[in-house]
């Protein structure tokens, strides 16, 4: 039975465990639903097996060894991806998300920091090419690397060469992919690395419709069952845990596909400014000749309501994903013909 049948089923007993609201009593009213499914591992209806069980479904949609459900974001899946590869010597990015220095740090690995061109029409990082890894890997010697693709701003690396390189130099492949959620389910999008690298670590609730902070740990290496069970908590959301099996299962249907194929035709059906910047299409990456990034981030924001994902001295991002739907694309633009017209 799967985690959402599960949580609908009728449970009979009379439950003197945790969680105490026993599912009646509702603090927040309002979120009355989240009680009724907040149950605890020790359930009746071994919620624990089920989890098992999705996550084993979820590995054969993803093509992975391993896939965990993970309800603490990337972040827990790349601390989980370090611990699981049990990796001593890793390269990180300088200027990588937080969380890779963290989870090395807190694996004891010896840490040496690797830079990446910047993109001088861009303003963003570029991301890591097959020729930079070999250097890399030929100049210290690691037994890991952790690399991020795609970068925040939608600059994918070749993963598949890359992995192929790593695995040569018996060095595991840990990709923080957290901003490519949709890569598996649409061949118009850069290729995800689950397939071929050791570790990737995705978030739904960036791009993929999932709720804040769910995310997946894919493994072709170690089961990181062990190296999970360090850091997360012993009592789980189990509500949280059956929206990534339904977020799945979405996904990989015809509707979801559909979906995610109709915001990549919405988006290039938009008369946007060219050249775009990146290599995925729905982070919508825009600069403007004689203002900076930020003063456009500042005008759109201002004048058209309009927030950025993320902006620098020459261009700005407007992330998109599976809930962006075609009307939000028009008002955007709007605004940016409005700004490229001179309206300003
Ligand atoms: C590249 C990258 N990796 C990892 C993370 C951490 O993801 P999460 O918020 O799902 O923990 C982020 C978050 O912004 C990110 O941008």
């Amino acid at each position: 039975m799967g985690l959402v049948s599960l949580l609908k089923k009728k449970n009979r007993t009379l439950l003197f465990t945790t969680p105490s609201h026993s599912g009646k009593f509702y603090i927040f009213h309002k979120f009355y639903q989240w009680y009724r499914f907040d149950i605890s591992e020790t359930d009746t209806h071994d919620p624990v097996s089920a989890l098992s069980q999705a996550e084993r479904k979820a590995a054969k949609i993803y093509g992975s060894k391993y896939t965990k459900f993970l309800t603490n974001g990337s972040t827990s899946g790349i601390i989980g991806a370090v611990l699981a590869s049990k990796v001593k010597k890793i390269l990180i990015w300088d200027n990588a998300h937080p969380c890779h220095s963290n989870a090395a740090k807190l694996a004891g690995c010896e840490i040496i920091e690797y830079k990446l061109p910047l993109d001088q029409e861009w303003g963003v990082y570029q991301a890591i090419t097959p020729s930079l890894i070999t250097e890399y890997l030929q100049e210290y010697s690691p037994d890991g690397i952790i690399i991020t693709s795609p970068t925040y701003e939608g600059f994918a690396a070749n993963v598949e060469e890359i992995s192929r390189i790593c695995r040569e130099k018996g060095v595991k492949l840990i990709v923080d992919e957290a901003h490519g959620a949709l890569y598996p389910f649409s061949n118009k999008l850069p290729e995800s690395a689950v397939k071929h690298a050791d570790y990737t670590v995705q978030s739904l609730h960036k791009t993929a419709g999932g709720l804040n902070p769910t995310a997946l740990l894919h493994s072709n290496d170690n089961d990181p069952a062990e190296a999970l069970f360090m850091i997360n908590t012993t009592s789980p959301s189990y509500p949280l845990l059956a929206t990534i099996e339904a977020n799945i299962n979405y996904l990989n249907s015809r509707k979801g596909r559909k979906k995610i194929n109709e915001l990549i035709e919405n988006i290039k059906a938009l008369n946007l400014p060219s050249p775009q910047g990146g290599d995925d299409i729905t982070k919508i990456l825009i600069k403007k000749d004689g203002i900076s990034g930020y003063e456009l981030s500042k005008i759109l924001f201002e004048k058209y309501r309009i927030e950025d994902e993320k902006t620098n001295d020459i261009s700005t991002m407007l992330l998109t994903g599976i809930g962006t739907d075609k009307k939000k694309l028009i008002k955007l633009q709007k605004a940016i013909e409005g700004i490229y017209n001179g309206k300003n």
